[in-house]
């Protein structure tokens, strides 16, 4: 079965064509990462006005790279929620009149489903995308034994760590398609606090790329990624430690998270570390910071964000004795670090962990093999705020 999957969520335009929710055919992501380099951050408008411009020609582009035409297509899945509206709004709208046109049965999926089920996905026949890396076997502090590595699809009952731009959530998978939120973030999610802490040293967005560049001792400069302030574009080689700076782990009961916490800990030691009073103000400090410091406090959050995100997977296994797999699944799983920390869970293939539409094309082939029925094409609703339990 070939699924026509279409992304629109946020601020990639995304299609790909997907064979039985594995084998990715084609898989073209438009990004507007540069436009929104120079904002640093997502202006919602913009982002919509983007989708409209390239979504018709990514989607040629998917269906031309995969060597399709519509008569090779058996369905069209689409985002429907969460995300920003107006950026919904564009790809389902270009769903549903797809789907009407060529006569197409009609799936919509949740955003955070398709994250967790790029981890269903193979490499691709072109070779361009990894296979998911599962390494060794999974032994929870409990002592359970776990799916071991020649399994190539995790097993259930699983838990899914998803860590993106909005969401930071534990979710417990008995099955395909059954989720339940066992933890979540009270406030912001793991990857907009690497934005926000990427801001605050003056590293350019996306937050998360760049702090981890930096935790390595590079300064990203605006020929790899856009924005970095001239400054700090200089070849000195920094070796960065990141025990530095002592940052506190949030008090959070259970298998919730906090990450605002965090932020504002990063930003009061880098006031410290500069002798300003907290009234300073934020986006001023990045200009009174040397390359050794921010690599030290890139290295110092990002090894703290990592090791909240391990301690709670810790705690969920020992919760979840019956656990058979992790999967990490969101734009934070392209990590290294949290990589390197939870060796033995599934992550997906670094280029499907950001937002994609292959990943939106293999979670709706687990729906459709679950049961779901099609939708109507002409009522499809967008939900910009919705969890995935509904
Ligand atoms: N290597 C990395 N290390 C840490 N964070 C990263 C890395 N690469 C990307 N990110 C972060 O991932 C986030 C983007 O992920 P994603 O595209 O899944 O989020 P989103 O789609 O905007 O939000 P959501 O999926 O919750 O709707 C950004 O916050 C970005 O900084
Ligand atoms: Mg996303």
């Amino acid at each position: 079965m070939r699924i026509l999957g279409i992304e629109t969520s946020c601020d990639e335009t995304a299609a790909s064509v997907v064979e039985d929710g594995v084998k990715i055919l084609s898989n073209v992501v438009v990004s507007q990462i540069d436009i929104f380099a120079e904002y640093g951050g997502v202006i919602p408008e913009v982002a919509a006005r983007s989708h409209l411009e390239a979504m018709m020609p990514v989607i040629d582009k998917a269906l031309d790279d995969a060597g399709c035409n519509w008569d090779d297509i058996d369905a069209i899945a689409v985002t429907h929620a969460p995300g920003l509206l107006g950026s919904l709004l564009i790809g389902t709208l270009t769903a549903r009149t797809l789907a009407i046109l060529h006569n197409k049965p009609l799936y919509a999926v949740h955003h955070l489903k398709s994250h967790v089920y790029a981890n269903w996905l193979h490499q691709s026949s072109k070779g361009k995308q990894g296979t998911p890396c599962h390494s060794g076997t999974l032994q929870g502090r409990s002592g359970q034994s776990l799916c071991p590595a020649e399994h190539i699809a995790p097993c259930f009952p699983l838990l899914a760590l998803v860590v993106s731009g909005g969401h930071t959530q534990i979710l417990y998978m008995p099955g395909h398609n059954q989720f339940e939120i066992i933890g979540t973030t009270h406030d912001d999610a793991v990857g907009e606090c690497f934005d926000k802490v990427a801001k605050i040293l003056g590293l350019p967005y996306p937050g998360g790329p760049s702090i981890a560049k930096a935790a390595e001792g590079i300064i990203c400069s605006s020929d790899t990624l856009k924005g970095a302030r001239p400054s700090l574009q200089s070849s000195e080689h920094i070796i960065p430690s990141s025990n530095r700076y002592k940052l506190p782990h949030p008090k959070v009961e259970g298998l919730d998270f906090s990450f605002s916490g965090l932020k504002t800990a990063v930003l009061r030691a880098v006031q410290k570390e500069v002798g300003v009073p907290i009234s300073y103000p934020s986006h001023k400090l990045k200009d009174l910071l040397s390359r050794q410091q921010v690599c030290d406090f890139a290295a110092s959050f990002q090894k703290t964000a990592v090791e909240i995100l391990c301690e709670k997977i810790e705690m969920a296994l020992t919760k979840y004795p019956e656990t058979k797999s992790v999967v990490v699944a969101g734009g934070v799983s392209a990590n290294e670090e949290l990589r390197g920390a939870l060796k033995d869970a599934y992550f997906p293939a670094p280029s499907l962990s950001g937002d994609n539409g292959a990943m939106v094309a293999a979670a709706a082939y687990y729906e459709i093999q679950s049961g779901a029925n099609p939708t109507n094409p002409y009522s499809l609703n967008i939900y910009p705020r919705i969890s995935i339990e509904k």
